[in-house]
């Protein structure tokens, strides 16, 4: 599959055309950011990882039953994607207390919930991806009723998924954050990624944080950290 012209520029990635107009080449970089590009650095390999740690996830994702964008694998740091109309929400599903939900309700990170929560914001960088309820979706006609309601049982879906599979890895998901895409049939399909950039995770025997908190907060050993999140995908994989 030929690359042709480059249509998109993210923060972590780049978007380029192909020959069949209902295909594109997503191609990862080593670039991150935080609190809306406020904070920026490097994590050398970060690409290569969150690559084939998304692309073994949306495929086992698939083989689960959830469809969604991922074709295959061409390369280190690219992939074959169906080209989609994203949907501009991020939906977070949260197992564990962290991050803002800590913040924004004066609690202390590590609480497990009894059942995992849902909550979406709204993609706009002007904006700072504010907390948006469903009502306010629809009234800015984001996402119809039927829309939401795919999204909603989707994303608990891959949640029960990857939280079994993480423990499955000796890791706690404590929280993550997906897009969906529209295909041109209008289906809704999990797009974006799947990775250590857009998940908590934590060894459930000490703690520790193998995700891009390590970044966020300067706690230091990030690639290491990516590196052995992979490494235990990978040890899962092998049996
Ligand atoms: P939060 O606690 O900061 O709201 O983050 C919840 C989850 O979403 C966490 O796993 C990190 C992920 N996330 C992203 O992937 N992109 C973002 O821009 C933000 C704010 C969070």
């Amino acid at each position: 599959m030929e690359k042709k012209e480059l249509l998109y520029e993210g923060k972590a990635k780049k978007v380029f055309a192909t020959d069949d107009p209902e295909l594109l080449i997503v191609s990862y970089k080593d670039d991150a950011t935080a609190f809306n590009g406020k904070k920026k650095g490097t994590i050398a390999g970060k690409g290569v990882i969150n690559n084939r740690m998304s692309n073994r996830l949306m495929d086992k994702l698939e083989q689960s039953g959830i469809p969604t964008h991922y074709v295959r694998e061409l390369s280190d740091r690219e992939t074959l994607v169906k080209k989609v109309q994203i949907v501009p929400l991020e939906v977070i599903v949260r197992n564990v207390s962290a991050g803002s939900f800590a913040k924004r309700y004066g609690v202390e990170e590590g609480v497990v919930f009894d059942r995992p929560t849902l909550e979406f914001s709204y993609k706009n960088d002007a904006l700072d991806d504010p907390l948006i309820c469903l009502p306010h979706i629809y009234a800015l006609g984001l996402a119809s009723e039927k829309e939401m309601d795919t999204i909603k049982a989707y994303s608990y879906g891959i949640n029960r998924f990857l939280k079994d599979f993480w423990a499955s890895c000796g890791v706690t998901l404590v929280d993550f954050k997906i897009e969906f895409g529209r295909l041109p049939d209008g289906k809704i399909v999990l797009a974006d990624e799947i990775s250590p950039d857009t998940c908590r995770l934590w060894d459930s025997a000490t703690g520790k944080k193998l995700d891009k908190d390590r970044f966020r907060r300067d706690l230091g050993g990030v690639e290491e950290a990516y590196a052995e999140i992979m490494g235990r995908l990978e040890a899962a994989d092998r049996g």
